[in-house]
């Protein structure tokens, strides 16, 4: 065995303790370990703060941002609507979903409002809301009304086995405000989604159901509060981003506890001695490797 083995094994093997054991060995704090975890689930795969679920405990992040995997569709559930989660922008905090129940057609068996709630999501001018109205009576004047630019032609379904008439409309604002809450007074129900603003055109170009089932299916954007700035700062210091649910506010877990908003800096952690140490250590073992 050539003599320079030896001293240059012990080497490796203090160079391993400290270069690695602040982030792996040290890291023995249960919620930093679990809130490290990501979500995964179909083409996402690094979904962290504010989301939880799945590998994500709760107190990983945001009450009201859980996501839930059903056979590679990330879902999240927003005040008793499911919504197919399509993209999700960590940074710019925007979500993209579609609504589940109007993947295949546009006559859901349970009719259901989208709201979110004024503390989750602030509202986004890109999207607006379209209203769609079901068990019309087409001959109580309705039938009249579709060359009014923002109603759609009427469309026929079945829900619970019964047809019925619907239409939709885009705009609801000024005169057609009131014209049309008298006209579509006859309908026995109304649904209220919104859409990107950037699909409200082709809508009103083509106020037929196939329109309207390819612009549900594109879905809506959401931005939402929980503040990301916050969740950047406890990274960068090592940290991992979670919610303290007793105080309802941010929290950083760190390896050896929680903090407000970030990871105190440790000897072994991101001190000058410990970086100048490692920058010693690596070029040593560098040397040793090319000889
Ligand atoms: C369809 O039937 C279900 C119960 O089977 C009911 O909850 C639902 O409200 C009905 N849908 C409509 C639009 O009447
Ligand atoms: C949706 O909201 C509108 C306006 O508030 C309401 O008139 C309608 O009945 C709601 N629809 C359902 C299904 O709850
Ligand atoms: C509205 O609902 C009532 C009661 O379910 C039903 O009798 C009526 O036919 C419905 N109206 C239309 C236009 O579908
Ligand atoms: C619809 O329009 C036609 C032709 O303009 C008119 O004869 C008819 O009375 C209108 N129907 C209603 C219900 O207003
Ligand atoms: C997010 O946090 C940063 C830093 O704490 C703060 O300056 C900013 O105002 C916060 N934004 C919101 C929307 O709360
Ligand atoms: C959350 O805050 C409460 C009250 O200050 C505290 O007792 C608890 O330890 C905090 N939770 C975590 C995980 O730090």
């Amino acid at each position: 065995m050539h003599p320079s083995f030896l001293p240059s094994m012990s080497y490796w093997i203090i160079a391993f303790i400290l270069i690695l054991a602040p982030t792996s060995l040290l890291a023995n704090d249960a919620k930093f370990s679990s809130c490290s975890s990501l979500i995964r689930c179909g083409k996402f795969r690094h979904i962290g703060y504010p989301f939880w679920g799945l590998d994500r405990p709760e107190i990983c992040g945001y009450p009201g941002f859980e996501l839930n995997c059903n056979e590679d569709v990330l879902e999240i559930r927003i005040i008793s609507v499911t919504y197919r989660v399509i993209n999700i922008d960590l940074l710019r905090q925007i979500l993209q979903v579609a609504r589940i129940d109007y993947t295949d057609n546009i006559c859901p068996k349970h009719l259901i409002n989208s709201t979110f709630g004024s503390n989750l999501f602030e509202h986004n001018m890109k999207t607006q809301d379209i209203r769609l109205y079901y068990g019309c009576d087409p001959n109580s004047g309705l039938e009249n009304l579709t060359s009014i630019h923002g109603i759609s032609d009427q469309f026929e379904c079945s829900i619970n086995g019964t047809n019925i008439v619907g239409y939709y409309i885009t705009r609801n604002t000024g005169t057609l405000s009131t014209f049309t809450s008298g006209l579509f007074g006859s309908c026995n129900n109304s649904v209220i989604i919104p859409v990107l603003y950037s699909e409200v055109e082709s809508l009103e170009a083509n106020r037929d159901s196939s329109t309207l089932n390819e612009v549900l299916r594109v879905g809506l954007e959401l931005k939402w509060y929980p503040n990301s700035s916050l969740c950047v700062t406890c990274l960068g210091s090592g940290g991992s981003c979670g919610y303290n649910l007793t105080l309802g506010e941010f929290i950083c877990y760190c390896s050896d506890g929680s903090y407000p908003q970030l990871c105190p800096s440790r000897l072994t952690g991101n001190s000058p001695l410990f970086s100048f140490t490692r920058i010693v250590l690596a070029s040593f073992c560098k040397m040793l490797m090319s000889k």
